[in-house]
């Protein structure tokens, strides 16, 4: 017997980062998002015969190559083995999964990976008999967002979209109409260096930078700041609250002991590209950055002539990859 399952990947406007637990990944603080239906991670499960559970890629011309490492594996490989448990699965599977966009172009596959391992799990679970069948017509949306919270936090937000708001076991979707629904989102490249640092290291650590004190102060603050201008269609007001936050973050990174970051050279120089564009403009995209040196860029819908010339000139000096030109990613959208 074999499932599949596919969940998108989401970028944070408010961003989480602080565990108050780390068993269960419970945030410090409350996080929006915005899910990117384009860049979606797909998994496929298969009961076999073997003595435990195993990962491997799933092939696919529609998918990109990506191997997972060891501690990657063994991660998800648990995360299986708690939903199986939850689920009352006794059966051993083959998990397969593969993303629909590049593994190097900054946006953490995580999220959408532990989303679509938590969805197929749940989809073999309501074609099973018995228990398992049972637990599964009792699920509800936010509680399978809930359980794909244990395996990565950022990941329970990929249930709901166009925007979610996470705020401790408060997982639900917003909607501010078709200009702010449907944005054009584009990724630039900065840098491909290696991460030093995890986003799981990053949750740690960042408690000692003494800016952590007011840090869920600040970060309601701005959530009420980021729900206000989007329901106002603010859009200069929103770029002025993510562009905050993103900093508020990499500036607990860089408070922390021992301080690290993940901001280069590169990635300044796409910031102060993008300040021009408002100065010069009077518009320009919302930014943000997640725990990597990549600089992530929203236009609202009727924007998007600029978004294709911003793009042009971006590509000039880096790789760019946006919700217009990924070609995979839309062959999965036709297929659907
Ligand atoms: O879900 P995790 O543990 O990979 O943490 C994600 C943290 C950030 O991406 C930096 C911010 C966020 O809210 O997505």
């Amino acid at each position: 017997m074999k499932v599949k399952a596919s969940a998108p990947s989401n970028i944070a406007l408010i961003k989480y980062m602080g565990k108050s637990n780390v068993l269960g990944n419970l945030a410090t603080n409350p996080s929006i998002s915005y899910t990117l239906p384009h860049l979606c991670s797909h998994v496929e499960l298969e009961v076999v015969s073997e003595s435990s559970d195993r990962w491997e890629a799933l092939p696919g011309e529609q998918y990109y190559n990506f191997e997972m490492s060891e501690k990657g594996r063994a991660k998800f490989l648990n995360h299986l083995q708690m939903l199986k448990d939850y689920f009352s699965l006794s059966v051993n599977l083959v998990v397969r999964s593969a993303n629909q966009f590049p593994s190097d172009c900054g946006i953490a596959s995580s999220a959408s990976s532990f989303a679509a391992l938590t969805q197929a799990v749940y989809e073999l679970a309501r074609m099973s008999q018995g228990d398992a069948r049972l637990k599964a017509k009792k699920a509800s949306t936010a509680e399978l967002a809930r359980l794909s919270r244990k395996g990565s936090g950022s990941s329970c937000r990929s249930f709901f979209g166009p925007f979610c708001e996470w705020d401790g076991d408060k997982i639900e979707a917003l909607s501010y109409g078709v200009e702010l629904d449907q944005l054009h989102h584009m990724v630039v490249l900065s840098s491909s260096s290696r991460k030093l640092v995890s986003s799981s290291e990053a949750h740690v650590r960042v408690k000692s930078s003494l800016s952590f004190e007011n840090r869920e102060q600040r970060t309601v603050e701005r959530l009420k700041e980021c729900k206000k201008a989007l329901s106002d269609k603010n859009w200069p007001e929103l770029f002025e609250t993510c562009w905050a936050e993103f900093w508020d973050m990499h500036s607990l990174f860089e408070t922390s002991r021992p301080s690290f970051g993940y901001m280069e050279p590169s990635s300044l120089k796409v910031l102060a590209f993008i300040k021009e564009v408002w100065r010069t403009e009077g518009t320009g995209p919302v930014v943000t950055m997640d725990a990597g040196p990549n600089v992530h860029l929203l236009f609202k819908n009727s924007d998007g002539n600029l978004a294709q010339k911003l793009k042009k000139q971006l590509e000039v000096d880096y790789k760019v990859l946006s919700s217009f030109d990924s070609l995979k990613s839309q062959k999965f959208i036709e297929k659907r």
